[in-house]
């Protein structure tokens, strides 16, 4: 890997060493920037940054790589926290019925939704599966994506859904960016389970859990909690078996109605809240005393035309969020996160600043990489993206539909 320096550079953003795991409230509008500053990452890792005036310039140049980033902003590359990456095909159909007035919900209803993924993902062999889903790995890695959850859930068997977490872990492998495999067998119930959800959860609890904890292929534990998918007191059974083999809960709730489920994920341990574009003033009181981060996915709001999460309402009560791109063949057919971005400014009126740590610091903590991720501090080894020549850092969001990134190192 060697060494690079990055000299010039307009702003390096979200630098410094007493950078907190998690900004909330008021503290998200902190951003700290220093202006006309230099980079110098060694094998991956950040050894030396600061202003140009301290830079002390380069004693050994051998095999040293010189960027000029005048004009250019540097930060931190962003953190999806959230992602269905693994998917066996598109589903613009169901995008032409809501055109013709159908909703998400009602289309789910009808056989499409999840099952429909599901289905089409069965047709599909592993390898298929990985191929796909490395390439749309590749293409959100040069939109600025530097660390990336992904969910099972499209298989909906024991065999479907181990075959989603082999690519997975596959993707580990290959990815050159940290990867998390989230096991979210509890996604929809099965039409043969229709008439027999207890069976269904049967077959979660006694067989793909134990099954997937023997080859180690989750590092969380999700479920879908919601009205005509899986209950509070489901959802519940379902976290606490996946606790037992060490998978930590983070979980799909509020997005369209409000059933209690975050309170119930909170008092279980959950890492992060998904969704949330129904919240109560109970569950924002329950946040606000726990270290479980929100987590708010714009696109998906955009795309199937549902309420945006109220973003100000919980930060401006004090909590922290953190925005991720639900990336998924439904809800959030793309996972490039500067759309995400440009979607918490323009939608859920976050300022730049906001949106920037929820994307960086906050959704780090979202993902456990708060050691490596999220910032511009000595020895972390997240990768970094350098801007194109932009005006301002507000000009990112600003420039909506546009990927402003030159480079991902
Ligand atoms: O996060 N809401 C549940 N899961 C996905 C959508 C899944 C799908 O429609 O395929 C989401 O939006
Ligand atoms: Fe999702």
């Amino acid at each position: 890997m060697g060494k690079v320096l990055i000299k010039n550079i307009k702003g390096l953003v979200q630098a410094g060493e007493n950078i907190p795991n998690v900004r909330k409230g008021a503290g998200m509008q902190d951003l700290p920037i220093i202006e006309n500053a230099f980079l110098a990452i060694e094998d991956g890792i950040i050894v030396e940054y600061g202003s140009m005036e301290e830079w002390g310039g380069i004693v050994d140049w051998r095999g040293i790589e010189i960027i000029d980033a005048e004009g250019k902003y540097v930060l931190p590359a962003f953190c999806d926290s959230h992602t269905h990456l693994v998917f066996a095909k598109s589903r613009e159909e169901e995008f032409v019925d809501r055109i013709h007035g159908l909703s998400y919900e009602e289309i789910a209803l009808r056989g499409g939704g999840i099952l429909n993924s599901a289905r089409r993902l069965n047709e599909k062999t592993e390898d298929e599966l990985f191929r796909d889903a490395l390439k749309r790995l590749e293409l959100v890695k040069s939109y600025g994506t530097g660390a990336i959850e992904i969910k099972s859930g499209y298989g909906l068997t024991v065999e479907a859904e181990l075959k989603m977490l082999r690519v997975i872990k596959r993707l580990k492998e290959v990815a050159g960016i940290p990867v998390k495999a989230t096991f979210l067998g509890a996604h929809a119930f099965p039409a043969e389970y229709k008439e027999n959800k207890r069976g269904y959860i049967n077959l979660i609890i006694n067989e793909m859990i134990p099954q997937i904890a023997k080859e180690n292929l989750a590092d969380y534990i999700d479920v879908f909690c919601e009205r005509n998918y899986f209950s509070v007191e489901e959802m519940e059974e379902i976290l606490v078996a996946g606790k037992k083999y060490g998978m930590k809960p983070k979980v799909h709730v509020n997005q369209f109605s409000i059933l209690g489920g975050i309170q119930k994920a909170i008092e279980l341990g959950a890492l992060s809240v998904d969704h949330l574009e129904e919240i109560s003033d109970e569950d924002i009181e329950a946040l606000k005393n726990s270290d479980c981060i929100a987590t708010l996915l714009p696109s998906c709001s955009h795309f199937i035309s549902i309420p945006f999460a109220d973003a100000r309402k919980m930060i401006d009560a004090g909590l922290p969020v953190a925005l991720a791109s639900d990336f998924n063949p439904g809800t959030t057919p793309t996972g490039n996160l500067n759309v995400v971005l440009s979607l918490a400014c323009i939608k859920m009126k976050m300022t730049p600043e906001e949106a920037i740590n929820a994307l960086t610091i906050n959704a780090a903590y979202a993902m456990d990489l708060s050691e490596t991720h999220g910032s511009i501090s000595l020895g972390k080894s997240g990768k970094v993206i350098i801007t194109k020549e932009i005006p301002s850092l507000a000009y990112l969001p600003y420039a909506f539909g546009d990927v402003n990134i030159e480079r991902v190192l």
